[in-house]
């Protein structure tokens, strides 16, 4: 049975580090109040007018061709998960593609706010299954700081810059994307939201009076969603596959805040030095977190190991992938 590989993983984030003694400088908060509520202690902010998602989503894949050996001119497919696009339209996988001479292949955006990079792995999975193509990327990118009120002690604490892309490739030895849940309920819509900018609240001066560009979000309700739906989940797909605590080698989950990590391990039975965690330096950086997390941790994974991706955002939407790494 064919399956889609992970075949290699880059990363990128940007130099300026936008530490929580800075934030105390701008708004009523403190190092022992962010630290201790989401274990987030530095993030990444991508500096420079006119600069956007796109560019750092393009330093990712860059790199990715660069390491894996493939040519601009090998990619079938560019899917981006992004919920800061650069532009309401053209979409950012068609700028990243222009960016890396990607050429006359297909690529689109998807938004799924934080679960945004689960779900692009799901669907660039499906490619790869099919025998349609042998060599899609999906690329998570997004510029928090664009849509973040640094006036908003509840929110921009919480959010962070980068981007992580990696390759997938047709693999008939058993590794690679073996299974994934996707999952969301609209309902939840309120809870964590940009309002404005979209059809229905188009920019005007009533919508930037209103904040209503900026991320707004109810924290405790989503962490409440996010703890359960994001364990859940994670259970759900170990289960359906037999998975038990320690057939698990990495936890791979979404970095939204450290105590909603460590609920989802312990339901999963996964032993905390099995998490994978980059949130202490980047925060939450929405679609990148998980293949920066895959980025950062490389090194350190074995062919065969089960990985179990985990992800919660606004929508709400969720979800989890089982992969086995195959090299
Ligand atoms: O990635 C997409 C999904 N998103 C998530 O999963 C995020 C889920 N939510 C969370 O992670 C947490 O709810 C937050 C980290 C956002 C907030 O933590 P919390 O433990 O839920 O705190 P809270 O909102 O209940 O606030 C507790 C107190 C409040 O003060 P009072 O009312 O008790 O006096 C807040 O005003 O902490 C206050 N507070 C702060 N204090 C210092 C809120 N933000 C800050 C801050 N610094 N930055």
């Amino acid at each position: 049975m064919m399956k889609a590989a992970i075949t290699g993983v880059h990363g990128y984030v940007p130099d300026y580090v936008l530490t929580n003694a800075e934030l105390e400088q701008m708004v009523d908060t403190n190092d022992e109040w962010i630290t201790s509520r989401t274990g987030i202690k530095e993030r990444r902010i991508l500096k420079g007018e006119g600069m956007g998602s796109s560019h750092m989503g393009a330093k990712a894949v860059a790199g990715l061709l660069e390491k894996t050996g493939t040519k601009p001119e090998e990619v079938d497919l560019l899917i981006c998960a992004t919920t800061t696009p650069d532009y309401v339209f053209p979409c950012t996988a068609n700028l990243i593609c222009d960016m890396v001479g990607i050429r006359n292949v297909g690529s689109f955006d998807i938004q799924a706010a934080c679960s945004g990079f689960v779900y692009a792995l799901t669907i660039g999975t499906q490619f790869i299954e099919t025998g349609k193509y042998r060599r899609v990327i999906v690329v998570g990118a997004d510029k928090m700081s664009a849509i973040t009120d640094y006036t908003d002690r509840t929110t921009c604490v919480l959010f962070g810059d980068g981007a992580g892309a990696v390759l997938l490739e047709p693999n008939e030895d058993g590794y690679g994307v073996l299974d994934s849940l996707i999952k969301s309920d609209g309902s939840g819509q309120n809870h964590l939201i940009q309002k404005g900018g979209g059809s229905r609240y188009p920019p005007s001066h009533e919508t930037v009076d209103n904040g209503w560009h900026y991320v707004y979000q109810d924290g405790p309700s989503v962490f409440k969603f996010a703890v359960k739906n994001m364990a859940d989940v994670s259970a759900e797909i170990m289960e359906r596959n037999g998975l038990k605590g320690e057939d698990v080698a990495w936890l791979v989950p979404h970095q939204a805040n450290k105590r909603i990590i460590d609920a989802t391990a312990n339901r999963m039975g996964v032993s905390f030095d099995k998490v994978m965690l980059n949130i202490y330096k980047y925060g939450n950086t929405t679609a990148a977190t998980i293949p920066l997390c895959l980025f950062d941790y490389e090194s350190k994974l074995n062919k065969g190991d089960n990985l179990v991706l985990a992800a919660f955002g606004g929508g709400f939407t969720w979800g989890s992938v089982y992969v086995k790494w195959a090299y």
